[in-house]
């Protein structure tokens, strides 16, 4: 398993240098739907990424983000998102990683998320716990929602359809703020290491929170959907936390899908 993780850390890295490079040069952006961008960047970081991961574990499948993938023959799926945060990168705003994560039968049992704008490397083994640095890191202490710092995300294709403003507002009104920093997997990483102590987001793809929920996990943290059902890869939403205030924000979130308002937006003066 060992080799794994140090393989996927290695490719990790390689392929955030190559995002570095495109970053300094500053690069174009395509439209590939309606807001939703992409890059060469994105384009040749994942075919790094997969002809690696296919030289490493020629019998394993991938599911990458830009089409790149291929069906194996393993049991071993790689879910590979090779540059989360593509709107930031192309505005040249540095919050962006890359994260791979491993799936055997159906559980995750490897990732790794790195951010080269700060050369953080987050990884996690099942059962071994979390990482930056090779440092082990723990979720917060935080023990009630009024106490929190915490993160959400909206997608950038059918936004119109999000629902997700509505849950924004009311959590801002009970926390130390609300961060949308626009790259879901550092979301997650930030969680696992007390930066943040939640992060909930509607519609992400299996590549987005793969590696994050196995870090969120092993460094003690709790992860659902937004009401309260096991997470999964494919799942309508997702919340994770420090488990501590993990019913609190389920009992917020239940208001809010109920339309149940705690706190009512101020008219604007006339
Ligand atoms: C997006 C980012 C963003 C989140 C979106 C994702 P991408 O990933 O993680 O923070 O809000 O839901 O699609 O498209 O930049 O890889
Ligand atoms: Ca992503
Ligand atoms: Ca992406």
């Amino acid at each position: 398993m060992a080799s794994y993780l140090e393989t996927a850390t290695e490719i990790a890295r390689e392929a955030g240098s190559l995002l570095s490079g495109h970053f300094e040069r500053r690069v174009a952006f395509e439209l590939k739907g309606e807001w939703d961008l992409v890059t060469e960047a994105d384009r040749a970081s994942e075919a790094l990424i997969v002809e690696r991961l296919r030289n490493h574990f020629p019998t394993h499948s991938i599911v990458a983000e830009e089409g790149g993938g291929c069906q194996g023959s393993s049991e071993y799926t790689w879910y590979v998102d090779p540059l989360d945060g593509t709107t930031n990168f192309a505005h040249s705003f540095p919050v962006y990683n890359v994260t791979l994560g491993l799936e055997r039968a159906g559980q995750m049992i490897a990732g790794v998320i790195y951010d080269p704008t700060r050369n953080e490397m987050f990884a996690a083994e099942r059962g071994a716990g979390a990482y930056l640095n090779h440092r082990r890191i723990h979720v917060s202490q935080a023990k009630r929602l009024e106490d929190s710092l915490i993160a959400t995300g909206f997608p950038s294709k059918k936004r119109h359809h999000n629902i997700n403003i509505h849950f924004y507002y009311q959590l801002a009104m009970v926390t130390h703020g609300v961060r949308r920093a626009g790259a879901a997997a550092i979301d997650l990483a930030y969680v696992a290491c007390g930066r943040l102590d939640a992060f909930w987001e509607f519609q992400l793809n299996p590549w987005d929170m793969a590696a994050g929920l196995l870090l969120v996990e092993e460094a003690g943290g709790r992860c659902s959907d937004m009401l309260g059902a096991p997470a999964t890869l494919r799942g309508p939403h997702l919340l994770a936390d420090n488990g501590a205030i993990h019913e609190e924000i389920l009992e917020m979130f239940r208001g809010v899908f109920a339309g149940e308002y705690r706190h009512t937006l101020v008219e604007l003066p006339r």
